[in-house]
C-alpha cells in the first residue's frame, strides 16, 4: 500500500513551523498538518498570498489552528525577527519544515549580499534552524525536514572561496548548489544531533516534479529556454501540489521515518513517497564541513547542538 495523507498520525498538541506555507508545497504541507490537529506557524513572505492561503486551509479545516509570521529568507534581519516572535510564542517546537525556495532565477543578491538562491534556499534556513534549535531541542523527538530537489544531483558542493558564484553565475548552477546545500544541511544536521545525543531528528525530502508556482516564477523571471521547457514539462507531467507535498509530509510525520533518511517519489519525479537511498557519499564529509564553515561565516550563526540544548 502506498503511503498517503491518510497515514499522517494525529498531530494534536504539536507545534509545526512551515516556511513558504502561502503557496505550492508549503501550503499543502501546512494544510495536512493542520487538518490532523497541529498548530501550524505559517512563516511566509507575501502576506496577501498568506491571507488567501489561510482562508483556503480554513475552508478545508474550519478548526485549523494557524498563525502567520512574516519571514523573508532573503534578509537575515527578517529571519532573526521571525525566530524571535516564534520562540516568544512557542518555547517548544515539534516540527520545522524548511520548504521555501526559489529556482533558476537571474542573478540577484539578498539584502545581505548573498547570491539569491543560496541565500534564500539555504542560508536563510540555516539561520532559521540555528536560532530555533533551542525550542526544537526542548520538544522530545522533534523533527527538522529540509526540502531539496533532484537538481541536487547536478549541483556542486559550495566552494568556501566563492560561495556566491561571483563571475561564475548560472541560474541552474546556482540552483544545483543551493539544493545540494539543502541536502548536505539536512544530513549534516542529523550528524550533529546524533553526536550530541539529542532526540531531535533531521531528514531530507524532495517533491519530484510538482505543478506549483516554482517553474512559472523561474520562467517569468528569466525568460530562459530551459526555464520555459521546465515549466511546460511540469504543467504536462507534474504531480499536483497535494501529491508533491507527500514526501516532506512523510519525512515529517511517519513514525517509522528516522533521522538522516531521504524521502521522495517512488519513480524519480513522480509517484507515492518512499524512502530513497542517500547517494553521492564520496566527498560528502568534506562538502558538509565546507558548508558548515561557509554558513557560519556568512550568517554569523553557528549550529551548535550542545549549546542549544543548554539554552
Ligand atoms: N515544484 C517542484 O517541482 C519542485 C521540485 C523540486 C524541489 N522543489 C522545492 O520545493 C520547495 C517549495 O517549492 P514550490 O514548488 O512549492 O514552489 P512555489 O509554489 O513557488 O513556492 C515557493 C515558496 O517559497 C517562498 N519564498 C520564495 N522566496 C522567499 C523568501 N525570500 N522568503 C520567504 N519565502 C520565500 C514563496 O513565497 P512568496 O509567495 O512570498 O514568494 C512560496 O511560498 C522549494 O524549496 C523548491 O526548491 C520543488
Amino acid at each position: 500500500m502506498s503511503w498517503s495523507a491518510a497515514d499522517i498520525p494525529d498531530q494534536h498538541g504539536r507545534i509545526a513551523v512551515v516556511t513558504g506555507a502561502n503557496g505550492g508545497l508549503g501550503l499543502e504541507t501546512a494544510r495536512q498538518l493542520a487538518m490532523k490537529g497541529a498548530h501550524v506557524v505559517m512563516a511566509v513572505r507575501n502576506q496577501e498570498k498568506a491571507a488567501a492561503a489561510l482562508a483556503q486551509i480554513r475552508a478545508s479545516a474550519p478548526d485549523a489552528s494557524l498563525e502567520l509570521v512574516a519571514l523573508d529568507l532573503a534578509s537575515q534581519a527578517s529571519v532573526r525577527d521571525a525566530t524571535g516572535r516564534i520562540m516568544a510564542a512557542h518555547p517548544g517546537i515539534d516540527l520545522l519544515v524548511n520548504n521555501a525556495g526559489v529556482m533558476a532565477i537571474p542573478e540577484a543578491k539578498t539584502v545581505d549580499g548573498f547570491e539569491m538562491q543560496f541565500g534564500v534556499d539555504h542560508l536563510g534556513h540555516w539561520t532559521l534552524t540555528g536560532l530555533l534549535l533551542p525550542a526544537l531541542l526542548r520538544s522530545p523527538g522533534a523533527r527538522i525536514v529540509t526540502v531539496t530537489s533532484t537538481a541536487h544531483h547536478m549541483g556542486r558542493a559550495v566552494d568556501p572561496a566563492n560561495p556566491h558564484l561571483a563571475g561564475r553565475y548560472g541560474p541552474w548552477r546556482a540552483y544545483g548548489q543551493a539544493k545540494l546545500a539543502n541536502f548536505h544541511f539536512g544530513l549534516g544536521l542529523q550528524r550533529e544531533l546524533a553526536e550530541a545525543g539529542a532526540s531531535a531528528a533531521s531528514l531530507v525530502a524532495h517533491p519530484g516534479l510538482s505543478n506549483t508556482d516554482l517553474q512559472a516564477v523561474s520562467a517569468q523571471a528569466s525568460g530562459g529556454v530551459s526555464q520555459r521547457f521546465t515549466l511546460a514539462l511540469t504543467r504536462r507531467t507534474g504531480m499536483t501540489p497535494a501529491d508533491g507535498a507527500l514526501s516532506q509530509l512523510r519525512a515529517a510525520t511517519d513514525p517509522a521515518a528516522k533521522g538522516g533518511e531521504f524521502y521522495g517519489p517512488r519513480y524519480v519525479n513522480n509517484g507515492p513517497p518512499v524512502r530513497k537511498p542517500v547517494l553521492r557519499r564520496l566527498g560528502m564529509d568534506k562538502a558538509i564541513a565546507a558548508l558548515w564553515e561557509v554558513s557560519a561565516r556568512e550568517t554569523g550563526v553557528a549550529i551548535d547542538v550542545r549549546a542549544a540544548t543548554a539554552a
